[in-house]
């Protein structure tokens, strides 16, 4: 039995504890969700069958509770703003975490940080693959790799709030035409786009790092689902990779793929049996 705390009751958190609610992952149980908005793990307790599931809108309420003391696994998908203040947390306390604001983990020396309290715990830290495809593919041919490019092409309303924009002169509701908004590594993307770009932090973990993948981020008002190309290159061959994702109805930046992502993750570490793909 995987026992379960989840960190964020929105988009991603409620799709995820509805699925572990209803027994699609393993031997997975749902001990607590905490939210800083109480409505929020409220509303995702009352589509709950599991009634003694505790809520909490504190961290250190959370982290004072029996049922932190025995989850098996914390699960973020908040911000990345709440997985930076609360991962040390979490894996000092010798808790497994699965992180979907991976953005976090480009901060290298946070990340150097987690990775040593893991190392030593002999614990994990799991990154499903999110709203990309072709992780296992790059992850295999990671030592050969000569260049990363992500471009991701979103409706403007799935760009809508990202700081980028604060200092930008472009505005983005007058955005006519397909336009491209974003250049850079994929630690500025992280950076600039912290609820948008996701997948750049994934892909760079996965491959080549933060410093050297590449982001392009286009804006495009005709475009209705949330598109992100990888283009790979290397003693290996080349790798072109397209996923068109339907997105979320409750949050346009989240792809619907991101959610189905997180579900399979964790059905992988709870279930036993065969493990396909790399
Ligand atoms: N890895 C991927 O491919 C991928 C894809 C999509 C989204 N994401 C990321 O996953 C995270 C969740 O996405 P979502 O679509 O569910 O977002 P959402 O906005 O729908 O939900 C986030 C929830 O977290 C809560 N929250 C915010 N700050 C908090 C804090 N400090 N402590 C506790 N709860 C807090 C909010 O109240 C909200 O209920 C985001 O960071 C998003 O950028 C990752």
């Amino acid at each position: 039995m995987m026992k379960v705390c989840l960190i964020g009751c929105g988009t991603i958190g409620s799709e995820l504890a509805v699925a572990i609610d209803s027994g699609k992952v393993g031997s997975a149980t749902l001990l607590a969700l905490f939210d800083t908005v109480e409505h929020a793990a409220q509303k995702l307790k009352l589509r709950l069958r599991k009634d003694n599931v505790a809520i909490f809108s504190h961290f250190s309420e959370l982290t004072s509770s029996s049922e932190f003391k025995d989850a098996d696994i914390v699960i973020e998908a908040a911000t990345q703003a709440a997985a930076k203040t609360f991962s040390k947390h979490v894996v000092e306390n010798k808790k497994d975490l699965l992180i979907m604001s991976v953005g976090a983990l480009a901060d290298e020396f946070f990340l150097s940080q987690l990775l040593s309290v893991v190392y030593t715990n002999g614990t994990h830290i799991y990154v499903p693959s999110g709203a990309i495809a072709g992780i296992d593919a790059i992850k295999s041919v990671k030592g050969m790799l000569d260049s990363v490019t992500l471009t991701t092409t979103k409706n403007p309303r799935a760009l809508a709030g990202a700081p980028f924009f604060n200092s930008e002169p472009t505005r983005l509701n007058s955005i006519k035409k397909k336009t491209l908004v974003f250049q850079g590594t994929a630690a500025d993307a992280v950076n600039k786009f912290p609820a948008n770009i996701n997948v750049a932090a994934v892909l760079s973990l996965a491959g080549i790092g933060i410093q050297q993948t590449k982001v392009r981020i286009i804006a495009d008002p005709n475009i209705t689902v949330n598109q992100h190309q990888i283009e790979a290159t290397g003693a290996f061959g080349e790798m072109s990779l397209t996923v068109r994702n339907v997105p979320s109805p409750n949050n346009p930046k989240t792809s619907f793929l991101a959610i189905l992502s997180a579900i399979e993750c964790l059905r992988s570490i709870c279930e036993p049996g065969i493990r396909v793909g790399t």
